[in-house]
């Protein structure tokens, strides 16, 4: 069996200030509400792809360890690179090494910098691609790998670009659409992850999500995110935190309040993340700090500020917190490809 060389791809988490929350349609990934996010510089998943001449099976390997097709892992990834092989018309199989920079499956977006660099990297390995603008003469515009991912994942498609990428739905034209709102350049804003666990959360967000029909929470959130959609792009024009602050903090709430509500129900957060979001509150009130939360579907919460701030938060953090696992990340600038020689 020969291989080509592997190419690498770095595809960066994101952390949705506006969330995705559930499906309007699960086959075409047709989510319910438009979303935005931030991508991230050091929370990434690094994913090497290269195609195996003679081989019979795709085979993944996740931080060393070969993933079998019949985990609950294997089973998504496996599948995306069948649908991506189809997609691309070829029958080539690909040897994918991947791991991540940060904990999976706990509320840090590994599945969006997951399938985001799956599908850059099989991508680029089945056309022999060395760079994203090579790719981008082929015809794979990032607005093309954006949709190839988010068969995947919904919230990949965000990750194709740095700074602050919106996906909206355009319900008349039937169309769904990625903007690159600003780059990472317009506003440096950090985020600091406090790990309250770093496990595997054990209902899994595609379940979750298509639960939140269920409760009656949702429809009311779907009729409001328009508003809170264009609030939340004018304090990010305009770099307000004091405005985007209580709107991350809310919509977060919001989010979690849905899935708390569904039948069944999915708690993710625990009493530990509430007593945190609590005692930020109490710092912001006594210090000033513009320190806000968001959560994603975990357990961990995401402390955006400032990145001038960071440094007085970490600090906050340590004194009260000592024992605190977090992960220190910013604004990024978003995915990378490159062929490693051999
Ligand atoms: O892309 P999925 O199916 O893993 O859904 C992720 C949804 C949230 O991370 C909770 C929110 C979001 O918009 O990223």
């Amino acid at each position: 069996m020969t291989m080509s060389l592997p190419y690498k791809a770095l595809v960066p988490a994101n952390i949705a200030f506006l969330k995705y929350w559930g499906k309007r349609d699960v086959k075409t990934q047709w989510p319910a509400n438009h979303s935005l996010s931030m991508s991230l510089a050091q929370s990434v998943t690094t994913t090497s792809a290269r195609v195996l001449v003679g081989a019979s099976e795709h085979q993944i390997s996740f931080s060393g360890t070969l993933v079998e097709r019949t985990s609950s892992f294997g089973r998504k990834a496996y599948a995306h690179l069948d649908y991506l092989a189809k997609e691309l018309g070829t029958q080539a199989y690909l040897q994918v090494n991947t791991s991540n920079s940060f904990p999976t499956g706990c509320g840090i977006a590994s599945s969006a910098s997951g399938f985001g660099a799956l599908t850059l990297a099989a991508v680029a390995a089945w056309q022999q691609a060395d760079s994203l603008d090579t790719l981008e003469k082929m015809g794979f515009t990032r607005h093309r790998l954006a949709a190839l991912a988010r068969m995947g994942s919904g919230s990949s498609c965000r990750s194709f670009w740095g700074g602050y990428v919106s996906w909206k739905v355009d319900e008349t034209t039937g169309e769904q659409e990625l903007v690159h709102l600003f780059s990472d350049e317009h506003w440096d804003l950090a985020d600091t992850i406090a790990i309250f666990s770093a496990s595997e959360k054990k209902v899994s967000s595609s379940k979750a999500h298509l639960d939140a029909w269920s409760s009656p929470l949702f429809e009311p959130r779907l009729a409001g995110i328009g508003e809170k959609e264009e609030q939340m792009i004018n304090a990010l024009r305009d770099k307000d935190l004091s405005a985007l602050g209580p709107l991350l903090e809310q919509e977060a709430l919001e989010m979690h309040a849905v899935m708390m509500s569904a039948k069944p129900s999915t708690c993710y957060l625990s009493s530990e993340s509430i007593s945190f979001i609590s005692w930020l509150r109490k710092l912001r009130q006594k210090t000033g700090l513009a320190a806000y939360f968001t959560i994603d579907a975990g357990p961990n919460i995401h402390v955006i500020c400032e990145q001038q701030d960071q440094s007085k938060l970490h600090s906050e953090i340590k004194k009260c917190y000592p024992q605190l696992d977090f992960i220190v990340d910013h604004v990024g600038k978003g995915p990378q490809l490159v062929v490693e020689a051999h």
